[in-house]
């Protein structure tokens, strides 16, 4: 038992010291880095989603000590794989769940029924990656020297290949082993995007990942480099915006607003999420608020609405599909001055689970606008 205080500390030597694939990225890639470490791919275990946590805390998984959310939310921590254990904390969960490698190195996706499958590329410091000047060629870490070794001339990056020939990374279909679709025990499709690419020329990585002014690498200067902060809740939602097209006509009786989808896929597809559009009329210095219209997707067993583990049945769903276009009627006359005020927000958890889930503040109190216009009549 003497021995016992110094092997606790060997193991929390251990433990501090679990090597970050990122750390070495960092170096070379600060920049998107940064941005990384603000995203919600680097949130995505429960020790930094709260969310999460607040799901798998009740899920029947944990009883059973199999973290089976680890594929999507975890997969860079390989002691997890294949649902064997639960999170036990360490930095690879906290700091690197999905890390640059667990992406760039992702060559095809499986398509199953339960969730897809991402097949990763077993040779290290290899990463796929897209540049439509650079498509198909592969770029192998080599330094040519001339003059008896006087002058040395490289090429690519010194850590690592790259290769430019993946179609995935230009189609964004690499986002989809982890987002297109998720059923649960019960072969019931808890989470479905709803991805429709239709005439449509947006991908993935256009709206999600757009380009910002910065470079994408130390040792080269680019002007700009794909944003890595895919964080839409917690930061980047007015940027995305501008692919939510709100109007307003008035009609016989009343005044329709029409929204419509850019987006290529259902809009707020997590179950968890409820939106609505709420319509404002400010005349002679007064507001009247009319009764909001709500986008949800309600899922249960056996008619009532239900934990996702349990569901079996989808008991309404009124989310705004891929391309939608949507009308809503209103039936209250505009006058000439009338200032008409669209919001269209959401809830990130239904404020009618939240309490379920023992979640509180602002996941479920505060409305989020993704985006609003005043219309004056
Ligand atoms: C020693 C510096 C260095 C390190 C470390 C490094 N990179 Fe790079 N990386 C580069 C350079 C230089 C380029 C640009 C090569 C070129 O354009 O020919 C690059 C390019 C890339 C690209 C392709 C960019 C494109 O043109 O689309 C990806 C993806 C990438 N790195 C990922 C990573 C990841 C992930 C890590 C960590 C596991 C990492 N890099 C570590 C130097 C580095
Ligand atoms: C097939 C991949 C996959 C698996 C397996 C998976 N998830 Fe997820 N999960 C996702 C993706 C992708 C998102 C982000 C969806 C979005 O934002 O629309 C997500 C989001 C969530 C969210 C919402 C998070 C937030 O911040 O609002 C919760 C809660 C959640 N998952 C719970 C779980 C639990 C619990 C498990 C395991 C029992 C699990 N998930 C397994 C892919 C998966
Ligand atoms: C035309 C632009 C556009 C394209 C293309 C697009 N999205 Fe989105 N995406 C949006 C907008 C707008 C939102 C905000 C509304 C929302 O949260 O659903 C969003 C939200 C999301 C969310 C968060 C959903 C939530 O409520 O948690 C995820 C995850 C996502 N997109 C993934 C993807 C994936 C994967 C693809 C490729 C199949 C994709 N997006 C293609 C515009 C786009
Ligand atoms: C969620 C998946 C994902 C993660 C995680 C991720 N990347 Fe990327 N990365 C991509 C995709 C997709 C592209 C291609 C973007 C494009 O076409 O412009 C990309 C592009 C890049 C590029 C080229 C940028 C440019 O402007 O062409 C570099 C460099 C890079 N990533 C490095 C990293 C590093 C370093 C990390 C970790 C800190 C990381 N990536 C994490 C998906 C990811
Ligand atoms: C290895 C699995 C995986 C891959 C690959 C992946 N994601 Fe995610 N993504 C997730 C998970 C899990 C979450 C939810 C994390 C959470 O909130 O707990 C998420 C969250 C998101 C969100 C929501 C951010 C927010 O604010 O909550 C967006 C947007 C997103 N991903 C876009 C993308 C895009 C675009 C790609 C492809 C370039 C991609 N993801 C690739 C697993 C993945």
């Amino acid at each position: 038992m003497r021995y016992f205080p110094l092997l606790l500390l060997f193991i929390s030597f251990l433990a501090a010291k679990t090597p970050l694939e990122n750390t070495t990225c960092k170096a070379c890639h600060p920049i998107i880095f940064a941005e990384y470490q603000h995203s919600q791919h680097a949130k995505a275990s429960i020790w930094n989603d709260p969310v999460h946590k607040a799901v798998w805390d009740k899920h029947p998984n944990k009883e059973q000590g199999k973290y089976t959310c680890a594929k999507c939310h975890t997969p860079s921590d390989h002691s997890l794989k294949g649902g064997r254990g639960v999170p036990a904390g360490n930095t690879v969960q906290k700091d690197e769940p999905i890390s640059c490698q667990g992406c760039h190195r992702i060559e095809s996706i499986e398509e199953h029924v339960h969730a897809n499958r991402n097949v990763i590329q077993a040779k290290p410091k290899y990463f796929y990656s897209a540049d439509a000047k650079r498509k198909g060629e592969k770029v192998i870490f080599h330094e040519t020297s001339s003059f008896f070794g006087l002058f040395k001339k490289t090429t690519g990056s010194p850590y690592h290949d790259i290769d430019y020939g993946n179609d995935l990374f230009y189609t964004g279909k690499m986002c989809l082993g982890c987002h297109d679709h998720k059923q649960n025990g019960k072969g019931f499709a808890l989470c479905d995007l709803g991805v429709k690419q239709g005439d449509s020329n947006a991908t993935c990585i256009s709206c999600h990942m757009p380009q910002k002014p910065g470079t994408m690498v130390n040792l080269k200067h680019t002007a700009t480099h794909a944003s890595h902060d895919m964080t839409i809740h917690r930061g980047t939602l007015a940027e995305l915006s501008r692919y939510i097209k709100l109007s307003l006509k008035p009609a016989s009786q009343g005044f329709t607003i029409t929204l419509h989808n850019e987006a290529t896929h259902t809009l707020f597809a997590q179950p968890l999420r409820v939106a609505q559009l709420r319509v404002s009329i400010h005349r002679d210095g007064k507001t009247t608020v009319l009764p909001p219209r709500q986008y949800v997707r309600v899922i249960g067993t056996q008619g009532k609405p239900s934990m996702p583990w349990l569901a079996d049945t989808v008991l309404k769903d009124t989310s705004i599909k891929a391309l939608e276009t949507r009308e809503e009627h209103f039936d209250t006359v505009l006058k000439k001055g009338d200032k008409v005020e669209i919001v269209l927000g959401y809830y990130l958890v239904n404020p009618k689970v939240a309490g379920k889930l023992g979640l509180e503040g602002d996941v479920s109190t505060a409305f989020r606008v993704l985006t609003k216009k005043v219309v004056e009549f």
